[in-house]
């Protein structure tokens, strides 16, 4: 299977990635997390991206597009993928759609998680990270076993540096504006299945099996 994930920042893309990962043995590609392992490790990528992103502004599309486009090519993508946070920008979706094409293959779901935007506010506010792995926790909706540690590894957690009130708005403001025709783009594909992303987090992985079977 090759799915898409889209929705604002804390719909729970990340969340159920790793789930949807883990049952139909795909590749999971998230471009946030790959581009904070790139700014942590202060590489030539990493230092281009930062500041867009401490901003809750897109990062460049040619960026990102080449990330997505090196990754495509490991072994273990060519069975299936969910892309997690890409395309956010037609121009992306247009890019990955020539990607895809050289293979011959295509997206086969795009999984358009709806939310209202006052929800997401608790959400990413209450939300920790194991930078590592990228697993999330939530303080108040999924804690961890013991507090501010991972559950696996036991390392501590973080807050993300664009999870504040403010960065929040931006990066709203650029899903409405930029992402928002990424949907209208699939739709006219045919491949859109929208998901109630509001429900509890194991509602909504029910939710998505019912969209891709
Ligand atoms: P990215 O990392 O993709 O951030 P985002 O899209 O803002 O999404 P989030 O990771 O915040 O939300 P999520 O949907 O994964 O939510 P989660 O499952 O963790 O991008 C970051 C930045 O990188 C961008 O701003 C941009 O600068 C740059 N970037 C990335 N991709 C790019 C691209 N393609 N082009 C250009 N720039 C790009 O859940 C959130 C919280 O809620 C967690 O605490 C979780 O435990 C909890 N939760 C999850 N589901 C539920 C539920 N159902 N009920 C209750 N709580 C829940
Ligand atoms: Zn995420």
């Amino acid at each position: 299977k090759r799915l898409i994930l889209v929705g604002p920042p804390g719909c729970g893309k990340g969340t159920q990635s790793p789930i949807l990962k883990e049952e139909h043995c795909l590749c999971h590609l998230a471009t946030g997390d790959m581009l904070r392992a790139a700014v942590a490790k202060q590489t030539p990528l990493g230092l281009q991206a930062k500041a867009a992103m401490d901003q809750g502004a897109l990062v460049s599309d040619d960026l990102v597009v080449g990330i997505i486009e090196e990754a495509l090519k490991r072994p273990s993508c060519s069975k299936g993928f969910i892309l997690d946070g890409f395309p956010r920008t037609v121009v992306q979706a247009q890019k990955l759609d020539a990607a895809l094409e050289k293979q011959g293959v295509k997206v086969d779901k795009v999984l358009n998680f709806e939310i209202e935007d006052s929800v997401l506010e608790e959400r990413i506010t209450g939300r920790w990270i194991h930078p590592a792995s990228g697993r999330s926790y939530h303080s108040k909706f999924a804690p961890p076993k013991v507090p501010g540690r991972d559950d696996i590894t036991g390392e501590p957690l973080l807050q993300r540096k664009d999870d504040t009130v403010e960065v929040l708005k931006k990066r709203l403001s650029s899903f409405h504006e930029q992402t928002t025709p990424v949907i209208e783009y699939y739709l006219k594909k045919g491949v859109v299945r929208n998901i109630e992303a509001a429900k509890p987090a194991n509602v909504v992985t029910q939710e998505i099996q019912k969209a891709i079977s």
